[in-house]
């Protein structure tokens, strides 16, 4: 492309001028791309066993382990500002080596699911992560080998089990984020066998062994011993998020995540240019904590750094975001945006 480079005899300077389309705030809303909707929003939310009160989470201040109660009128709460969907996330009183808790239609996440399956219908997207981590004493996404290995295929006859309680006890989309091989083809498997057809499965594709779910772990009062690198995404790497997604699909994922997000926005729009599937974003909770630790110290403008990173997401070609500031967010829009938010109207 050739841009014309000679001024104009009465005005000397650039002809090309972009900054034409950034004079007022009317012109800005004419020619902008992106925006965010509450609908593109999912809020992941953490349920306590046995929890008679909500309990912090010092990391991430604002984000919570809910009791029973608290989750229900939270996720209703989160509906009605227009969310379009519910990640849980079950806290259980227990571990042991097999997670025995994350299968059992009473544990903690299954319960959960059948309530809010119960107040809310088909109102909103359940969501369920379907993983060992939360329900295991060594902390890992699957159960040990003798040898004290994360043991793949033993693993998944776990995701199976997990995945027929989920669908069961309501659950709409499973989120298997275990990063185990072949577990799209196993969880989708084991739900068609028991009739369950309409659920279905939001993959967690590409996902980086990454230290921003630090938070994450005191939020699941997780004790992991070792570290996930033998089975979650090298940092270092893009190009294995491809062959993720090319598995995922083929094995029957019906929408594919990118995870952390933005620290992996190049993954994102990779994966979002190649994805035959609906793709979302998470934006995980260090990347959480970094922002309302920085807005804390006075450092950051909180809520435009807020809309920013989630607007980043959409830029960058995700459909979906799980982000723990969508309820208020969504609030943000329903009560209509403040004017100095206005330009992610
Ligand atoms: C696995 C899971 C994790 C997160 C979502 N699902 C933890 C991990 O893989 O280490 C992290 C979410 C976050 O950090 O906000 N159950």
């Amino acid at each position: 492309m050739t841009l014309p480079t000679m001024p104009g005899p009465s005005s000397p300077g650039p002809l090309d001028r972009p900054r034409r389309l950034r004079t007022s705030s009317a012109v800005r809303s004419l020619v902008r791309e992106h925006s965010l909707r509450p609908a593109d929003l999912v809020l992941p939310m953490f349920v306590r066993e046995g929890a008679r009160e909500n309990r912090p989470i010092g990391s991430m201040p604002g984000v919570e382990q809910h009791t029973m109660d608290s989750l229900v009128r939270a996720a209703t709460e989160a509906v009605e500002r227009g969310v379009g969907g519910v990640m849980l996330f079950g806290v259980p009183e227990h571990k042991d080596a097999a997670g025995s808790g994350a299968s059992d239609p009473d544990g903690i996440l299954n319960q959960a699911l059948g309530r809010l399956r119960r107040e809310l219908g088909d109102a909103t997207v359940i969501m369920a992560d379907l993983c060992l981590d939360e329900f295991t004493d060594h902390g890992h996404c699957g159960v040990l080998d003798a040898a004290g290995r994360v043991d793949n295929d033993a693993t998944l006859e776990r995701y199976r089990e997990m995945a027929l309680a989920q669908a069961e006890a309501g659950a709409h989309l499973l989120g298997p984020s275990g990063m185990m091989d072949g577990q799209i083809a196993a969880v989708r498997g084991a739900l068609d066998s028991a009739g369950h057809l309409d659920t279905g499965i939001f993959a967690y594709t590409a996902k980086y062994a990454s230290a921003f779910f630090g938070p994450f772990r005191e939020a699941v009062d997780s004790s992991l011993q070792g570290d996930r690198r033998s089975y979650q995404q090298d940092p270092a790497n893009g190009r294995e998020a491809l062959r993720e997604l090319a598995l995922d699909v083929a094995e029957g994922a019906d929408l594919v995540m990118v995870k952390p997000g933005l620290p992996y926005l190049d993954v994102l729009r990779e994966v979002a240019e190649a994805s035959p599937v609906p793709v979302g974003a998470y934006q995980v909770s260090g990347e959480y904590a970094m922002i309302e630790a920085a807005a804390q110290n006075g450092w950051l403008d909180r809520d435009r750094t807020v809309l920013e990173s989630l607007l980043a997401f959409r830029r960058a070609g995700a459909g979906t975001v799980l982000t723990y500031y969508a309820s208020e967010v969504a609030g943000w829009y329903r009560d209509g945006l403040p004017p100095h938010l206005h330009e992610f109207l």
